[in-house]
């Protein structure tokens, strides 16, 4: 049951729409410099991650693994990140926690990746013993934690227990020898959990919102049925209620719907550390090549380069004190919330 849906996730993923304007990064404006004061050479596009040095403050978020089908995508998923040097995540790693022969489609990213940020991936209800096998599996270099009650509901097979999750993500936090990063599959997260998240010891949050791959739609498509409502917290808007909180010792990944350099640089002028994207770069992989994405996320890079010229930002640093002007439901959605 676990491999096909697997396989399933992806044939689904692929046939979904793109939502344009559903992540609220439409709401957003940036202010254009015309004085940059900068040339192309010095703009610097690189970002310090867990220790380590990326070209471009990216992602490759979690998505696959665990099927001897999925192995070659996780191989030109690593190769891919390993070019243009952004970080990458597994898919979830139970089906190789319960199935050794599955492993390989996971240990693959540490093969073909040896030195590049690689993190691993289990839902937030794993248990300690299970989160450092995950970690131990690709020497990953942090662990995603994902919260996707919506999605296991949406599953006529799926979890129906979602209680003491806060408490085992606090334990695994402080007994594990590699970061937590706890994520959100695309519902978003309000300022509320961010703030428990942060007392239970998380310092990275990926707050993983609406707009983009929609996980209810997904379940309800492979179970023959139509989505009958959209549900979560748009990612720019999500993205502003962490940033509510105000707490410099954490770092944001922003995630959920983001499909271009425009968006991505939108959520950094905002103040995320980090963005991610999931469903375009599997439909890259897919359907044209290994070459094919790294060449996308090279020419992604060059644009966020660009974008940082246009508004005078010598470094990722820089683009957090870029002027920004933030309209319509957004604008009205920080009002209700009390976000300044
Ligand atoms: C995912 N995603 C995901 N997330 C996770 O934490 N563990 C997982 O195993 C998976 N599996 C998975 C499979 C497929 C086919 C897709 C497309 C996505 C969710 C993913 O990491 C991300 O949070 C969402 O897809 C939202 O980002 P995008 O796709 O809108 O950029």
């Amino acid at each position: 049951m676990r491999l096909n849906r697997k396989l399933e996730h992806i044939e689904f993923s692929l046939r979904q729409k793109n939502n344009e304007g559903a992540t609220g990064f439409s709401d957003i404006t940036l202010l254009h410099n015309p004085l940059p004061q900068l040339n192309w050479d010095e703009v610097d596009t690189s970002c310090a991650f867990l220790g380590q040095r990326l070209k471009a403050p990216l992602l490759i978020n979690a998505m696959t693994g665990g099927h001897p089908q999925l192995e070659s995508i996780n191989r030109s998923l690593a190769a891919a990140a390993a070019a243009a040097g952004v970080a990458l995540a597994v898919g979830s790693q139970r089906a190789a926690l319960e199935d050794c022969s599955t492993r390989s489609s996971f240990t693959v990213v540490r093969e073909v990746n040896p030195h590049g940020v690689i993190l691993a991936n289990l839902g937030a209800g794993c248990t300690l013993a299970e989160a450092k096998e995950a970690v131990d599996m690709i020497k990953a270099d942090a662990i995603q934690l994902h919260l996707n009650a919506p999605q296991e509901l949406a599953m006529e097979e799926g979890d129906r227990k979602f209680r003491g999750v806060l408490e085992n993500i606090r334990l695994l936090a402080q007994n594990l020898e590699v970061p937590v990063i706890v994520k959100e599959v695309g519902f978003g997260m309000p300022k509320e959990t961010i703030r428990r998240l942060v007392q239970a010891g998380v310092r990275h949050i990926d707050i993983g919102g609406a707009g983009g791959t929609d996980f209810i739609a997904i379940e309800q498509a492979r179970a023959g049925k139509e989505a009958v409502y959209s549900w979560g917290i748009p990612t720019a808007v999500s993205l502003l209620e962490g940033l509510a909180e105000g707490n410099h010792d954490i770092q944001l990944i922003a995630s959920g719907g983001i499909r271009n350099a425009i968006d991505s640089v939108k959520a950094l002028v905002l103040g995320c550390f980090l963005v991610g994207m999931a469903r375009p770069l599997l439909e890259i992989v897919i359907q044209e090549s290994e070459r094919s994405l790294i060449q996308y996320l090279k020419k992604y890079i060059e644009e966020i380069r660009r974008l940082m010229l246009m508004l005078g930002a010598r470094t990722v640093q820089d683009l957090k004190k870029v002027p920004v002007v933030i309209n319509g439901p957004t604008y009205h959605w920080m009002c209700r919330r009390g976000i300044p």
